[in-house]
């Protein structure tokens, strides 16, 4: 099979195409025949930073490291005790997260209970850049968030992976919902359903809003979650994407009274099954703006490494 194997943390150009053996399956495995892959900004921090790499594994960090967790695919074969999947089966999935979920490679192992079925109104690409960013959408949203019919609810980057799920994961529950971009991404978060749109661009949003219920806060900058603290109101839910902030957030949660909530995405199958739920019934769709094709795989994680990227990027495998 192909894969790109990353030779050493640092830029794209340490993904290296190798022609290397399938995996062999284990039992409650399935090997994958991949359709397509969802890249995403953690596949990024991985590939750039020793130390993310080391967390992700937590410390066992294998000779041939191989990275990506999204994907979507054909079951070619179910290992021994896999009763819930068999080859021909359409899928889809997040990988071992945290951990490594090898999918950059043309054949994956994936343990079989962390795949499900992959609904019949998501083409392959859809699927596959669906599983990570809306998981963690939901469980921003859902999970942590507690969002609720009729409250305000700020997202920060509506115009991205997780903002663009996030975005009608709270519509669905009947929020009224705020999303930042910049405003060439306008239309598409309008598009989506948005009650308000800041540029954030053109005047800081902590102007122009207060009693904020919940923001969900997908920025990587402490400053900008300490700014969106500011717009709560007492008793309102801060939900943001790198939990390792706490520490420094922490004293000013307190401060103005509200909670603060730190997401890490795992491969639940519970969440999934709940996104498919949502995709089925037609409450939300995957908006992939960019396909690169399996040897372009290094320019489509650069396209999220820009952080301009709008919905979701996917890679094609044939
Ligand atoms: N903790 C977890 O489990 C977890 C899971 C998934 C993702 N994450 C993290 O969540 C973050 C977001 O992920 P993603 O996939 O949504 O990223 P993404 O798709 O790459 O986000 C790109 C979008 O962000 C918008 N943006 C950039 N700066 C902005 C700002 N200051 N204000 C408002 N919008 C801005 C851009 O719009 P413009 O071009 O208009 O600026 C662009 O559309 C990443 O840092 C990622 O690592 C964490």
């Amino acid at each position: 099979m192909e894969a790109y194997i990353l030779e050493q943390n640092g830029g794209v150009e340490n993904l290296k195409k190798t022609t290397i053996a399938s995996p062999h399956i284990k039992a409650n495995e399935v090997l994958i025949k991949t359709k397509a892959i969802g890249i995403n900004p953690i596949d990024v921090q991985v590939r750039n930073s020793k130390d993310f790499l080391g967390m992700i594994t937590q410390g066992n960090i294998p000779q041939q490291v191989i990275l990506g967790w999204d994907v979507a695919g054909v079951v070619e074969q179910a290992g021994e005790g896999v009763d819930n999947l068999k080859p021909g089966d359409e899928v889809y999935g997040l990988l071992n997260m945290p951990g490594l979920g090898n999918t950059y490679a043309t054949y994956v192992a994936a343990s079989a209970n962390q795949l499900i079925r992959k609904p019949a109104e998501l083409d392959f690409i859809a699927a596959g850049a669906t599983p990570m960013a809306s998981m963690t959408a939901w469980q921003a949203v859902v999970t942590l968030g507690k969002v609720k019919k009729g409250e305000k609810v700020l997202i920060h980057a509506a115009s991205g992976g997780v903002g663009h799920f996030a975005l009608q994961i709270a519509k669905h529950i009947g929020a009224y919902v705020i999303g930042t971009a910049s405003a060439k991404n306008e239309r598409f978060v309008r598009a989506l359903g948005v009650d308000e749109f800041i540029d954030y661009t053109v005047q800081p949003f902590e102007k122009q809003l207060q009693d904020v219920d919940v923001v969900i806060d997908t920025i990587n900058s402490v400053e900008h979650v300490q700014r969106s603290i500011s717009v709560l109101k007492k008793g309102g839910r801060l939900v943001y994407l790198q939990p390792y902030f706490q520490s420094a957030i922490e004293a000013q949660l307190q401060a103005a009274e509200v909670s603060g909530y730190g997401v890490f995405v795992n491969s639940s199958v519970e969440v999934l099954t709940e996104i498919s739920k949502l995709i089925r019934e037609g409450h939300i769709l995957p908006k992939v703006t960019q396909t690169f094709s399996f040897d372009q795989l290094p320019a489509a994680q650069a396209a999220v490494e820009s952080g301009r990227a709008i919905g979701k990027v996917a890679v094609s495998v044939n």
